[in-house]
């Protein structure tokens, strides 16, 4: 006979979260190729995010993984295991919607027990999980009442509880935080993250926020128009984007993407150059690349300073400022940067380039 779960166990972390590999894998929906043939691997117990625009495929693959859409080919593994053609109830896998998915009729309680319920979990071992979960997640107070005496920070919180507490070691979510106000999705984050951390899951969050995407992610899978465009660590992208759409996708301000002949760069014609806000200091010395002053926004720390390069004065660029330093003099300028900071783009390939850019711009900053 199966023995209860001593309750030490129900919230225990799982001991080695596994990992999703996804092989050749792509779907169609009639004529319509929503996710073209890709393959990644997503590592057990680490927090992966699935990061794109609107309609880039992000629910597609998360949904693929979680069983409710049948991929066009490819495969998937769980563990080493082919799960391509597994029902979902037997994957080892829970999900969390965005709109919660909670029934108005039953209680929190039965809400959160609702799964243990129907794989006819012992109401005694259902109790122990209830009464761990639910002190785990600050809803030991809230279990008697129904979904809508709840506010949707707490309905959240309910829809986690209830993935969490089938003790499944992996997890997906999709866009689960576009509901919640700016404050609330921030310490979501935060609890979110703690709790992926806290239980060791392998954990697949969907999102169009780069913000989101940047502080909770061990890596993040960028997509654009169903394909992988560059999957690495937050710090990874950030520092060495592949191409201009991740250059442009990750960052706040993005970051600037001109011709480099606008910046006086030695590079074969067409070829893009790439600088953050926070990389262009203005030279107050004179020295440097002529810019005209065109603008400015006050962020509070710091200021936005726009300025047009280029002989035409018609490459704009954003740089990042500290609100201390003041707004420089203009309309006339000169801005400079390290050469390490310039990111070249090929045109053609669309790809970054490694070669060092040519050392005699004006705008680089001398070294030391
Ligand atoms: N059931 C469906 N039938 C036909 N086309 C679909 C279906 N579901 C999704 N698509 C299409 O597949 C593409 C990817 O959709 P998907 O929902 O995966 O995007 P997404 O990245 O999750 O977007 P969003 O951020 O808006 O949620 C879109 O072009 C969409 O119109
Ligand atoms: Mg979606």
């Amino acid at each position: 006979m199966k023995q209860a779960t001593p309750p030490s166990l129900s919230v225990q972390p799982v001991a080695v979260a596994p990992g999703v590999v996804l092989h050749d894998l792509c779907k169609d929906y009639g004529t319509q190729r929503a996710i073209e043939t890709l393959g990644c691997e997503i590592r057990g117990g680490e927090f992966t995010v699935l990061l794109g625009p609107s309609g880039c495929g992000k629910s597609t693959l998360l949904r693929m993984i979680a069983g409710f859409e049948t991929p066009t080919g490819g495969r998937i593994t769980l563990d080493g295991r082919d799960i391509t053609a597994l029902p979902s109830s037997q994957r080892n896998i829970a999900m969390v919607f965005q709109n919660y998915a909670l029934f108005p009729h039953l209680d929190v309680a039965d809400n959160i027990t609702f799964g243990l319920n129907v794989r006819r979990t012992p109401k005694a071992e259902q109790a122990q999980r209830l009464d761990g979960v639910a002190r785990m997640m600050g809803l030991a107070a809230l279990l008697a009442r129904k979904p809508a005496q709840l506010s949707g920070g707490q309905q959240q919180r309910v829809a986690l509880a209830r993935a969490v507490i089938s003790g499944r070691p992996v997890l997906l979510m999709d866009e689960p935080l576009s509901n919640l106000d700016a404050k609330l999705r921030a310490e979501m984050r935060v609890e979110i993250r703690a709790l992926q951390r806290r239980l060791g899951l392998t954990l697949i969050y969907v999102t169009h926020d780069q913000v989101e995407a940047m502080t909770m992610a061990d890596r993040i899978i960028l997509l654009n128009a169903g394909q992988i465009e560059q999957s690495g660590t937050p710090e990874e992208i950030y520092s060495r984007p592949a191409t201009p759409f991740a250059a442009r996708f990750i960052g706040s301000p993005p970051m600037n993407l001109v011709d480099a002949a606008d910046l006086r760069i030695a590079a074969p014609p067409g070829t893009i150059a790439g600088l953050r806000p926070e990389e262009i200091e203005i030279a107050d010395d004179g020295d440097g690349l002529p810019v005209r002053l065109t603008g400015h926004e006050y962020l509070g720390a710091d200021i936005l300073v726009s300025v047009m390069a280029g002989t035409a004065a018609t490459a704009r660029l954003i740089l990042r400022r500290p609100a201390r330093l003041g707004l420089p003099e203009g309309p006339e300028l000169h801005i400079r940067w390290a050469p390490a900071a310039l990111h070249l783009f090929d045109p053609k390939s669309g790809r970054a380039l490694t070669a060092a850019p040519a050392a005699t711009a004006p705008g680089h900053r001398a070294a030391g």
